[in-house]
């Protein structure tokens, strides 16, 4: 059986990039990581990436600047790198950057974000800051399909959290940080084993 391969896209810490590696190396998740690409440079993460002997790409943004549509241009190279690898399931993790038609033609329902809020509530940056701005008791996280559009696309799974009294931006994220190392790595086991299926707006997990 021809095991998964993925591409996983960064741009920073790369915490739960380490724990998709964690939950492979374990055996929990069958797949493989067959590229770490950046549009960062100096990014935590790859050199976690290079650590544990991945393959890794830094695409850097500047390359492209000056071109008609750069984020297109600049999504045409990342599009090109990912088929290079023979990449089957693209993971966005922690990647700051806003994915265009490009890759999400080319890869549709094989694109996962994870975001740190209970969408639809609080898309965009600073989503923790968002929730406690807005004073919900309970916060969260999703893995979704990338669509167009931010933040909006299908939702795979969820985790819930308390927000408690006192709470900050920084210690809801890291209560919320903790559920998301659990989450994506079983949202990749799904897919692995064939188990998400897409309908409108809805993904039916099968046997959950
Ligand atoms: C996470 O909170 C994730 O939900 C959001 O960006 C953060 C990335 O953290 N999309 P890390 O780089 O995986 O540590």
């Amino acid at each position: 059986m021809n095991i998964l391969r993925l591409g996983v896209l960064v741009s920073g810490r790369g915490s739960n990039l380490q724990a998709i590696i964690n939950e492979i190396e374990s055996g929990t998740v069958k797949a493989e990581i067959a590229v770490v690409i950046s549009n960062k440079h100096k990014a935590p993460a790859l050199e976690r990436a290079e650590r544990h002997g991945l393959t890794t790409v830094f695409l850097d943004p500047k390359s492209v600047a000056g071109m008609s549509d750069p984020r297109q241009a600049y999504d045409q190279k990342l599009l090109e790198t990912l088929q290079h690898h023979h990449v089957q399931l693209v993971v966005l993790a922690g990647y700051m950057k806003i994915v265009t038609s490009v890759l999400i033609d080319a890869y549709k329902s094989r694109i996962m974000n994870i975001h740190p809020s209970l969408l639809p509530s609080f898309p965009g940056l600073h989503a923790q800051q968002q929730a406690l701005d807005h004073g919900v008791k309970v916060a969260g996280c999703t893995v979704h399909f990338v669509t167009e559009g931010m933040d909006t696309g299908p939702i795979i799974l969820q985790r819930a959290v308390p927000v408690k009294e006192g709470d900050t931006a920084d210690t809801l994220s890291d209560r919320i940080l903790k559920e998301e190392h659990g989450l994506l790595p079983r949202a990749i086991q799904l897919f692995a084993e064939g188990r998400l299926k897409v309908e409108g707006r809805a993904v039916h997990v099968r046997d959950a």
